[in-house]
């Protein structure tokens, strides 16, 4: 895994959930202090992610208690904006940031779609994406330093998804948002980018998505699991899908001086895939 500079302060949203959770054990691994944070509901899944980054933290830079919890609701501005705000106070200003929280929404054609489920995927996938980064940046610009984000994109943003219209819009309103913020945020020395997954297993969001979209109606995919599980790997060049250590090394590189010029650009997760 490309190792983060260690020392410094980073901070993952969706800290309880499957990615969210293995890039924050890579960042404790390379000697970066972790806040991980989600949902207050999420609580006991962000005290387990805490306490495998205190386990891979074996070096020198960090201790037990340099990797906190906190809890906000992304689409809540002004919890995003305290909490950042006693983060910096409490542990330091977070310079690497890894903007993952987010929601997959309602499987359906979009002829059936539920509209209230769009404003949900909208407000978490983009408002909250968008409220992160720029209480992220107002931390560091009032620090005077810089740093990198990684926003959380995917494949389905990139390419449409079928029976996904609000996460495909929310997503690639995220990489729209991505390319704007690198070019704002420049001039404090903050890069930003995003990454987008493809097929990621396994786990809770692949079974999710093969068995939704096994239960939509739609010239796609077929109606079983395994029917659909074999669609969808036959979809990628490299038939199969990624680990979460795949994706936990891309985003790590694009939060490391190895990744210093790299700013503005969607990294693509995909096996090949579109
Ligand atoms: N797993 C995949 O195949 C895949 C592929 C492409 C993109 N993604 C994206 O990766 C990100 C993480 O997905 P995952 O697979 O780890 O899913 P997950 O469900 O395991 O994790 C998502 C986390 O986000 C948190 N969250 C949701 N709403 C929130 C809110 N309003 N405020 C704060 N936290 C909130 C949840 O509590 C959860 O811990 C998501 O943005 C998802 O869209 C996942």
């Amino acid at each position: 895994m490309p190792a983060c500079r260690p020392g410094a302060v980073s901070l993952v949203t969706g800290a309880a959930g499957n990615i969210g959770r293995s890039v924050a054990l890579g960042l404790a691994r390379s000697g970066v202090r972790v806040v991980l944070a989600d949902l207050a509901s999420a609580a006991d899944g962000l005290d387990e992610s805490r306490e495998l980054c205190v386990a891979a933290s074996t070096d020198d830079y960090t201790n037990a208690s340099d990797h906190r919890t906190v809890t906000f609701d992304v689409t809540d501005f002004g919890e995003v904006a305290s909490a950042f705000d006693r983060v910096a106070a409490e542990v330091g200003t977070p310079t690497l940031v890894f903007n993952n929280a987010g929601y997959q929404g309602h499987f359906a054609n979009l002829v059936d779609y539920d509209l209230a489920d769009l404003r949900r995927v909208l407000d978490i996938n983009v408002a909250g994406v968008f409220a992160v980064l720029q209480s992220a940046a107002r931390a560091m610009q009032a620090a005077g330093v810089g740093g990198a984000v990684v926003n959380m994109a995917s494949m389905a943003g990139v390419s449409g998804a079928p029976n996904m219209g609000a996460y495909s819009t929310s997503k690639a309103a995220v990489i729209g948002l991505t390319k704007s913020a690198a070019k704002d945020l420049a001039p404090l020395g903050i890069r930003v980018n995003s990454v987008s997954p493809g097929f990621i297993g396994p786990g809770f969001m692949w079974e999710r998505q093969v068995e939704l979209q096994a239960s939509v109606p739609s010239q796609y995919y077929a109606d079983t699991f395994d029917e659909v599980a074999e669609q969808m790997i036959n979809m990628v060049p490299l038939r199969r899908y990624g680990s979460l250590d795949e994706v936990a090394g891309a985003v790590l590189f694009l939060l490391s001086d190895a990744a210093g010029f790299v700013n503005g650009v969607n990294l693509e997760i995909s096996g090949g895939g579109a």
